[in-house]
């Protein structure tokens, strides 16, 4: 029998829609694995930016990176990503394929350190401008950690008021798992509004 976690099956998930060429956001670096992950997927001509606000984040990615020698096809920038918009040239606004959120605390570094609803709802708001028609927004919420449920609720509310009409939103939470695995909140650009 074959485990996949919840990160797991969202990069088999997003392996199948991201394509050499692609531009792409990891909105929370983290230890790297997602940004590792994009980088491997958008080829020589594509692109990652990435975004966090602890500089042992920023740096575990790009040792990953490095390592990999996949460093040449990211940005990596030690700031909210709230300021995405404004730290991402204006040439890739409305051409990001793939926005990744993947919230709450760096596992093995300070756990008081986490997404805030307000910043992470805002940069929400930010990333649907950037997004590429065919382009979908994956965010993984945890309700393990303080604050963590709260903010998982909010996401699925914001998410669930999003226009029909220009976007498809769904949820995806486990139920056989006795842990507390991540809620996965996919948003798919359906057209252009
Ligand atoms: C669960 S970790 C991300 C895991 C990561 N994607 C990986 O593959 O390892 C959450 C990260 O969000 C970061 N974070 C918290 N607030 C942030 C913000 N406003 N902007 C960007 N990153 C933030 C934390 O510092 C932490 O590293």
């Amino acid at each position: 029998m074959v485990r996949l976690s919840m990160s797991a099956e969202v990069h088999q998930f997003l392996s199948a829609t991201i394509k050499p060429g692609d531009s792409v956001i990891d909105a929370t670096l983290g230890n790297g694995h997602d940004t590792l992950f994009l980088a491997e997927h958008v080829g020589e001509e594509g692109h990652v930016f990435g975004f966090d606000i602890q500089a042992g984040a920023v740096n575990n990615s790009l040792k990953q990176l490095v390592t990999h020698q996949l460093d040449h096809r990211a940005t990596l920038m030690m700031k909210s990503h709230v300021y995405m918009a404004d730290l991402i040239p204006e040439q890739f606004h409305g051409h990001i394929k793939c926005v990744m959120f993947n919230l709450g605390y760096l596992p093995g570094s300070d756990k008081s350190v986490i997404t805030l609803p307000e910043s992470t709802l805002s940069a929400l708001n930010i990333a649907l401008n950037l997004l590429a028609e065919d382009g979908i927004i994956s965010i993984l919420a945890y309700s393990g950690h303080p604050g963590g449920a709260d903010e998982c609720s909010a996401v699925k509310a914001w998410a669930s008021q999003l226009p029909r009409d220009g976007y498809r939103a769904s949820v995806i939470d486990l139920l056989s798992s006795h842990r507390s695995p991540p809620e996965w909140i996919l948003i798919s650009r359906t057209q252009m509004l």
